[in-house]
């Protein structure tokens, strides 16, 4: 049985509403009581995540699932979707247009920022088909 388990909308190019789905990912997870490292962990992917989505997707969704062990975050969209993944993974590589770099993202490293900070990541995208990223985070796995 899940702790708990919410679903947030996505929507893209709305920079008003951007950054609210990790912040209240984060707000939950506090709640909960998890430690505040693994909550900093679990934000800095959501963020990056809801962003890609907002910038480079389409319309989407962030699933948060929670069990004692496991913090499974799922955020799919249904843009464009990434045509190499393994190159996009790469840091440093951005498509980000030039509006988005005068708001200061496009840095390249959002998705080896999410490698880094979750235990385990997948990539499921095809060109034309959207985006689905799984991201998990072990409970009291010190990373
Ligand atoms: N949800 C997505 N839909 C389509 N392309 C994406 C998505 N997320 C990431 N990408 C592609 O992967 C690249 C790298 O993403 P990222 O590491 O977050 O860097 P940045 O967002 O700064 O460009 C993006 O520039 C984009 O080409
Ligand atoms: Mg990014």
């Amino acid at each position: 049985m899940p702790l708990l388990e919410r679903r947030f909308t996505i929507k893209a190019n709305d920079f008003v509403k951007a950054g609210e789905v990790s912040i209240e990912v984060q707000g939950i997870l506090k709640k909960i009581g998890f430690d505040p490292t693994l909550v900093r962990r679990v934000s800095i992917c959501a963020y990056e995540a809801e962003m890609n989505v907002v910038m480079h997707g389409g319309d989407g969704e962030m699933m948060l699932h929670v069990e004692p062990e496991e913090i499974d975050l799922v955020c799919s969209d249904q843009g464009g979707g990434i045509e190499d993944i393994e190159l996009a993974l790469l840091p440093g590589y951005s498509t980000a247009r030039p509006e988005h770099q005068e708001m200061g993202f496009g840095a390249g490293m959002g998705l080896p920022n999410i490698k880094k900070n979750a235990s385990s990541l997948d990539v499921y995208s095809r060109k034309g088909e959207g985006t689905r990223l799984i991201m998990k985070f072990e409970v009291g796995d010190e990373h």
